[in-house]
């Protein structure tokens, strides 16, 4: 009743862990499979972690064949540290093991995509974000530069690979139907970039806040609710799914899946099965056979009035906040 498929994944329910700190070691995933899990993305390889770790063993040093070499050394370990995290969790576990890459361009790293396909890797989910602060921007490139980086990547592997998409792209039902056609298998909706603060006090700016908290998921339901209504894609609902009732909701405008990490960091992995219990109560409340059945009930394409979804001026409200 409540299996789900995402992202061409045959799942035996629809909740996910997100790649987070909560999915970087196999004893970490192993407990996640025993709390009932769907699948595990595991935490993310980045980019700038590979550039940054070289940096700092760097150091002041400018010889270029010092920084040559130990780059190669640092990426090489790292690389290998990710290919038997993948390996080992696929050995110890039943439910899909998804790879993750944080990326902004389509450079060196694509060829290590197909080594996490050699590594058995179940899919790979893509984490594009890039904020283009330049006047020169021209507008559509970043938009242009998510279906660049996964037409590099499928020319290379041929697992199922999932885009994870930023709440700041503009254009997401254009660019998903572009994603489409460019062969993504699924998306997320959304990632969490990490937010900025500013400290008074030492002038400087600091790491805000990194979970996400209830208001969080409106956004998150509204973008699922119009992109599948009018895309014909898996999509996971990540960015505020805390509490049972939320993955209803994600299922109801449309999502196949949700990708959990705020509420795993707060409530453990006791969540998951408080969340499949709600479900399964919920879908013989109401009806409904499957996951599949419920799905996209109220997505903008089915809803009675789709207008709820492309409201964004609160005229009412604002009234009748500004007479209390
Ligand atoms: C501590 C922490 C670490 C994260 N690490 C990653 C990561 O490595 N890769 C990634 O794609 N997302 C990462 N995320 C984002 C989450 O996967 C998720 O998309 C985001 O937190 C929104 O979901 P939530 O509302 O359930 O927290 C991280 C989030 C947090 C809070």
């Amino acid at each position: 009743m409540i299996e789900t498929s995402f992202a061409g994944l045959e799942l035996r329910n629809p909740v996910i862990a997100a790649s987070s700190g909560q999915t970087d070691s196999t004893d970490k995933i192993i407990a996640l499979e025993k709390a009932g899990i769907g699948a595990v993305v595991l935490k993310s390889l980045f980019e700038e972690q590979l550039d940054a770790q070289s940096e700092q063993l760097l150091g002041s040093s400018d010889y270029p064949e010092a920084r040559d070499f130990l780059q190669n050394t640092v990426r090489a370990h790292e690389i290998e540290k990710y290919l038997t995290l993948v390996k080992e969790a696929r050995r110890a576990v039943a439910v899909p093991v998804i790879a993750s890459i944080n990326c902004y361009d389509s450079g060196e790293w694509v060829k290590f995509a197909s080594e996490l396909e050699n590594a058995g890797a179940s899919a790979l989910e893509l984490n594009i974000q890039k904020i283009d602060t330049s006047a020169e921007y021209t507008p559509g490139a970043t938009e242009q530069l998510h279906v660049e980086i996964l037409q590099q990547i499928k020319k290379v592997v041929h697992l199922p690979v999932i885009v994870k998409i930023s709440r700041n792209l503009s254009n997401l039902v254009s660019v998903i139907d572009q994603l489409k056609s460019a062969g993504a298998a699924a998306v997320v909706l959304f990632n969490r970039p990490w937010q900025p603060d500013i400290d008074i006090h030492t002038l400087r700016m600091v790491a805000a806040d990194p979970f996400t908290s209830a208001t969080d998921l409106s956004d998150t339901l509204r973008w699922i609710g119009i992109v599948s209504g009018s895309v014909n894609l898996p999509i996971a609902a990540s960015t505020g799914v805390h509490k049972p009732e939320d993955l209803i909701k994600a299922i109801l405008v449309g999502a196949s899946a949700v990708e959990l990490c705020t509420t795993l960091y707060r409530n453990g992995n006791k969540i998951i099965g408080e969340m499949l219990n709600s479900l399964t109560r919920w879908l013989e409340k109401q009806n409904f056979a499957s996951v599949t059945e419920a799905r996209g009930q109220l997505n903008y394409r089915r809803i009675a009035d789709p207008a709820g979804y492309e409201r964004l001026q609160f005229i009412r409200q604002t009234r009748e906040i500004c007479k209390s």
